[in-house]
């Protein structure tokens, strides 16, 4: 730390990032404005849209609550990262088909959670989550334009091809 700025190091999307930041900046605003990584979007800007969700060290965080600082020595993913290493093309796939995004300014971090439920319930019993399982996943994550149904349904496929069921 050097007064209003501090140094930091972590991965992003695999790459290391070594840069000088001011302290209070946001790890949202900091890959939106430093790294260029614009997929992670800003709505309220204090920790309940989810817009601005991104990983940390593999599990998704509010970018707009956690500061650049935090995260020095840690492994930050994006969507833009997540997206082209290709773990989440079915779900995208399945957003795109049951028309789950309108404007798609949520839609960034409502597949990370999506993802995050999905990996860690088929993980840890092999078990579907339930329409109300996932309705609560998501519930931290606003959307202004679907009405959550199409989501649900998408994210739902998405568990059951996953499972083995059909889609
Ligand atoms: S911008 Fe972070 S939760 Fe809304
Ligand atoms: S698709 Fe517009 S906010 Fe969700």
């Amino acid at each position: 730390m050097n007064g209003q700025r501090c140094d930091v190091t972590m991965t992003v999307n695999g790459e290391t990032v070594a840069e000088t930041v001011d302290a209070r900046k946001t790890l949202v605003d900091f890959l939106r404005d430093d790294l260029v990584l614009t997929g992670s979007h800003v709505g309220c800007e204090h920790g309940v849209c989810g817009a601005c969700t991104v990983r940390v060290d593999g599990v998704i965080v509010r970018g707009c609550l956690m500061l650049a600082a935090q995260c020095d020595g840690a492994k930050v993913e994006t969507i833009e990262g997540v997206s082209d290493a290709g773990e989440i093309a079915d779900l995208q796939r399945a957003f795109e088909q049951r028309n789950a995004l309108q404007c798609g300014f949520c839609t960034p971090g409502m597949l990370l959670t999506a993802q995050e439920l999905l990996k860690d319930t088929l993980r840890t019993n092999g078990n579907m989550p339930s329409r109300a399982t996932i309705r609560e996943q998501i519930s931290g994550n606003y959307c202004r334009c679907t009405g959550y149904h199409a989501i649900v349904d998408a994210i739902e496929a998405v568990a059951q091809a996953r499972a083995g069921g059909k889609p």
